[in-house]
């Protein structure tokens, strides 16, 4: 969708039934023009009702993602550390347009989000379900001077900030799965997605993707439990991206300082499988233990036979043992 489109779009947000001809002579566009773009919204989901001879409406409210208000939702002191802020409309995915913007000189600060993702990618190569206009899609790029050794545990940290910032907005039950799902009533309703460039032993970037879902929709493709924000009242989805914001960027800017051991045990109060019969599974392997929190570095602690034994590692997927 280009900007002529979302122009489109906020004119129909206004609530009032309104023509083609009318939405055309606003906007300085054909009326074929302006049903393309109708088209286009409706395919991705967008509710738009035609009530014949008088226009067309959005059905139900959606709410924008708008720079200033997620601005004006962000805390004073995190602000200065947001470099550039871009919103996207339609992207195949925020993490690889954030790594495009590495290779055009961005850095430290740099944050985009959109209103969908054609190619949202989630953990172990598996997509994330990204409509238009219901959830939050963001992907923050940070540089480090050390290495990926400065990192370890980072993706976890970003969990905490994560349910932090749910919580500010007076939401209870958020829980993290390790290593970073988020879940709420335990179901997903938000998971996190690193990716590193540059040098691994020196300068290097990463990429922190964030999706959580705010309002989808009841029939979304999705293979497992998952939950949304959206029936918790006063949550809206620009506030919600200011307090992510504002919880994000300053563990970022202080992360190789403090490390992972800073957010050890507050990661272990969100921890939703603490005590319980675990099932956790490598590409080679599978083991079962009982969950016992996670170590200064990030890694699960799992006690099988009465021994303790810790796990870390990118393709491993953690499940309660039934
Ligand atoms: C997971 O599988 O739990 C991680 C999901 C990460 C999704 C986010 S949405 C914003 C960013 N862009 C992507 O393509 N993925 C991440």
């Amino acid at each position: 969708m280009n900007k002529t489109g979302r122009a489109v779009l906020e004119i129909l947000i206004g609530g009032d039934l309104i023509s083609g001809t009318a939405i055309g002579e606003q906007l300085g566009i054909s009326r074929t023009a302006v049903w393309k773009h109708l088209s286009q919204l409706r395919a991705w989901g967008v509710g738009i009702q035609t009530v014949k001879g008088r226009g067309y409406r959005v059905e139900a409210g959606i709410e924008l993602l708008s720079e200033p208000q997620i601005l004006a939702a962000m805390l004073t002191e995190s602000i200065p550390l947001l470099d550039e802020l871009h919103i996207l409309n339609d992207i195949d995915s925020t993490n690889t347009y954030a790594r495009e913007q590495i290779e055009q000189g961005f850095g430290s600060g740099f944050v985009c989000m959109a209103e969908r993702q054609s190619r949202g990618r989630g953990r172990l190569g598996r997509d994330w379900v990204s409509p238009f206009g219901r959830n939050i899609y963001l992907s923050a790029i940070w540089e480090f001077q050390q290495g990926v050794a400065a990192l370890e545990g980072l993706s976890l940290a970003v969990g905490v900030a994560v349910c932090r910032a749910i919580k500010v907005l007076g939401v209870t039950g958020i829980e993290l799965k390790w290593p970073n799902d988020i879940l709420l009533g335990g179901r997903k309703v938000g998971g996190i997605l690193l990716e590193m460039l540059g040098d691994p032993v020196g300068v290097c970037q990463v990429v922190v993707g964030i999706g959580i879902n705010f309002e989808m929709p009841a029939d979304a493709a999705i293979d497992q439990a998952w939950a949304d924000l959206a029936k918790h009242q006063g949550v809206t989805r620009n506030c919600l991206a200011g307090q992510v914001l504002s919880q994000l960027l300053p563990l970022l800017s202080t992360y190789s300082d403090l490390g992972f051991s800073h957010y050890k045990s507050e990661w272990e109060d969100y921890d939703a499988f603490q005590g319980i019969d675990v099932q956790l599974s490598t590409p080679g392997e599978t083991v079962a233990g009982i969950a016992r929190g996670v170590s200064a570095s990030g890694a699960i602690c799992l006690e099988i036979e009465g021994q303790e034994h810790l796990f870390s590692g990118g393709e491993v997927s953690l499940r309660r043992r039934v």
